[in-house]
């Protein structure tokens, strides 16, 4: 009777779950990610802990990768990622002789999109667009539930399109990608900027140093009514919007899903996002405005849909 499991490795932490075949999770471990400038083998062994804990006593069957990063097209190697110090990681052999398992691998956001299509938010859906928001910006594209891969499997990074010429530096190696606008990591250089200027109980939460504001202490900051926390979250939902819309011009999805780490503050993203979509999405008033939702497995997604992948390898 042994396990699967499911691991979401981000930029910001490594979610593992055991997920039956019904795409329940029934236990969970975290670890937090070592960073973008160690060995590659530490994030690699932050991420077999994780697996480990998760699983417990129990035999691993299998286990799904969802990695924040451009993986190719034979699911064994990260390529690239912005966040993460893989280039050319092979991932997945390195991952079986450890775990000792068959291990399969993904972009973190094709995992979540997969996890939604197949028991979340675009079940039934023709073409939805999926967004994951949590370090950077993920992305996948959605046709009659099949995951659009791409020549390179790197379809679907939404988070590099450049959105302000000469703009933010991005981790990837360019400026002004939409990631850098709306995300968690805008979220909290947005925060540390505004309360620069402004009174903000982030003050007293970050215990004066505005470079310890973490995306979830401007979540709950805004929870608490705070003036600089909520114009935060109004920013990047509405370079959410104004994003989606260009997507939406390209594609025109039937839906739109958002998910990763930030959308858990639900309507204080997404109705920012709604309003700004309407307003910027060309002929709107002469179409139908797809609907933009959060995704229902919430932050699960990702490793969820690894999992799936254990099974139905695609
Ligand atoms: C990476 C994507 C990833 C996303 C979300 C982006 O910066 O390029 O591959 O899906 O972050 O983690
Ligand atoms: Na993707
Ligand atoms: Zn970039």
């Amino acid at each position: 009777d042994g396990v699967v499991v499911g691991v979401d490795i981000g930029g910001t932490k490594v979610l593992a779950g055991v997920v039956d075949g019904g795409g329940r999770v029934t236990r969970t471990a975290r670890r937090t990610t070592p960073g973008r400038r160690v060995v590659a083998s530490q994030v690699e062994d932050a991420l077999v802990g994780a697996v480990a804990e998760a699983a417990g006593e129990r035999a691993l069957l299998g286990v799904g990768v969802a990695a924040a990063g451009f993986v190719d097209p034979a699911g064994e190697r990260v390529m690239f990622a912005p966040h993460l110090p893989w280039q050319g990681e092979p991932l997945r052999d390195l991952l079986e002789d450890r775990l000792g398992c068959p291990v399969v691998l993904d972009n973190d956001a094709n995992c979540a999109a997969r996890a939604e299509a197949h028991h979340g938010a675009a079940r039934g859906a023709r073409s939805a667009l999926m967004i994951t928001m949590g370090t950077g910006i993920g992305g996948a594209l959605l046709l009659d539930g099949r995951v659009l891969r791409g020549q390179n499997g790197m379809a679907g990074e939404f988070g590099h399109m450049q959105v302000v010429p000469g703009g933010q530096e991005c981790e990837c190696g360019r400026s002004g990608c939409w990631e850098q606008y709306s995300s968690g990591n805008a979220l909290v250089r947005n925060a540390r900027a505004l309360m620069a200027e402004q009174p903000s109980v982030l003050t007293d939460m970050c215990a004066g140093g505005p470079d310890r504001v973490t995306g979830p202490m401007v979540t709950a900051a805004a929870e608490q009514g705070d003036l600089v926390a909520r114009q935060a979250f109004a920013s990047i939902g509405e370079w959410l919007g104004v994003g989606t819309a260009n997507l939406v011009a390209a594609l025109d999805p039937q839906l739109v899903v958002v998910g990763g780490g930030v959308s858990a503050a639900g309507d204080r993203l997404l109705d920012p996002a709604r309003a700004a979509l309407r307003r910027t999405l060309v002929g709107a008033a002469h179409r139908v405005v797809p609907d933009l939702v959060a995704a229902r497995l919430g932050p699960e997604a990702g490793m969820i849909g690894a999992a799936l992948l254990v099974a139905r390898p695609q």
